[in-house]
């Protein structure tokens, strides 16, 4: 627990915006920590919030707002994002949702790449991630070697590293429940949200959803089954759903 400790704290000491290096560079003496540069051409094309025009990122925020509302005030900072099936899009979800919070508010917070058998986190944000939560939990590598600062403002990434198929294990080892009480109690002004996997596919989010303090829900407008929303929400049981997200939502239904 020492240990944890003593690497979070390097963290927040850490300033992860002076001098960003270009994606995927190592950068600074002594400490492996990576600065990256995000590439602006790959967020768009994988529709990163912080480089699409405004009305983007207003949306983001009502989200934000929302989340904010449903857990500041009861100390709710560690949470984590979800679907019934792939492709719902709860990684972008997770992932807008994260920089709406540390670009736009100044919140500080940490995005966890908790799938850990199809890690994408750092592919949607353009930088390569070898390593990740998967050798802290596998071979004890100190976390603060596997964090990322992009070069956005109150950010920081921990991406998942290889893909695992042993996940269901890692996820559930008392390391990482150890490693998520942590990040929750040294830190209560700061959100944590990991990037789960799709409820109903793996056990993964179950198992991890006992953890935290709350799940955000991502639906597909019309294409998550309302048999599949009941089941993933039956699934979850108690657990504080704080809420569902409509994605993917048509132009038109938006005005
Ligand atoms: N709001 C959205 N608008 C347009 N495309 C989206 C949206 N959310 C997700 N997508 C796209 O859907 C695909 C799946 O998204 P992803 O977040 O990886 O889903 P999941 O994590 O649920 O499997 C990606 O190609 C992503 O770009
Ligand atoms: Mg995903």
């Amino acid at each position: 627990m020492d240990k944890i400790a003593k690497a979070l704290d390097k963290l927040l000491t850490t300033d992860p915006i002076a001098g960003a290096a270009p994606a995927g560079q190592a950068k600074g003496g002594g400490g492996k920590s990576k600065t990256v540069k995000l590439p602006a051409k790959i967020l768009r094309d994988n529709k990163v919030v912080s480089a699409l025009p405004p009305k983007y990122m207003d949306r983001y925020n009502m989200l934000r707002t929302q989340v904010l509302h449903r857990t500041r005030s009861q100390g709710k900072n560690v949470l984590m994002v979800t679907s019934a099936m792939p492709n719902e899009g709860a990684t972008l979800t997770a992932i807008n949702l994260a920089i709406s919070m540390a670009k736009d508010f100044n919140q500080y917070c940490l995005l966890v790449d908790t799938h850990l058998r199809e890690p994408v986190i750092n592919q949607y944000l353009g930088f390569k991630a070898d390593k990740g939560l998967i050798d802290y939990l596998n071979s004890d590598t100190p976390i603060f070697d596997l964090i990322v600062y992009p070069d956005i403002k109150a950010l920081t990434i921990l991406p998942a590293g290889k893909p695992t198929t042993e996940s269901t294990e890692l996820l559930g080892s008392p390391k990482m429940l150890n490693l998520v009480q942590e990040m929750k109690e040294r830190y209560p002004d700061r959100y944590v949200i990991f990037n789960c996997p799709p409820l109903l596919s793996f056990p993964d989010a179950l198992v991890f959803s006992t953890y935290v303090d709350g799940v955000i829900l991502v639906v597909e407008e019309g294409e998550t089954k309302m048999a599949d929303l009941n089941r993933a929400l039956h699934l979850l049981g108690d657990t504080n759903v704080v809420g569902l997200v409509l994605n993917k939502v048509k132009e038109e239904d938006q005005s």
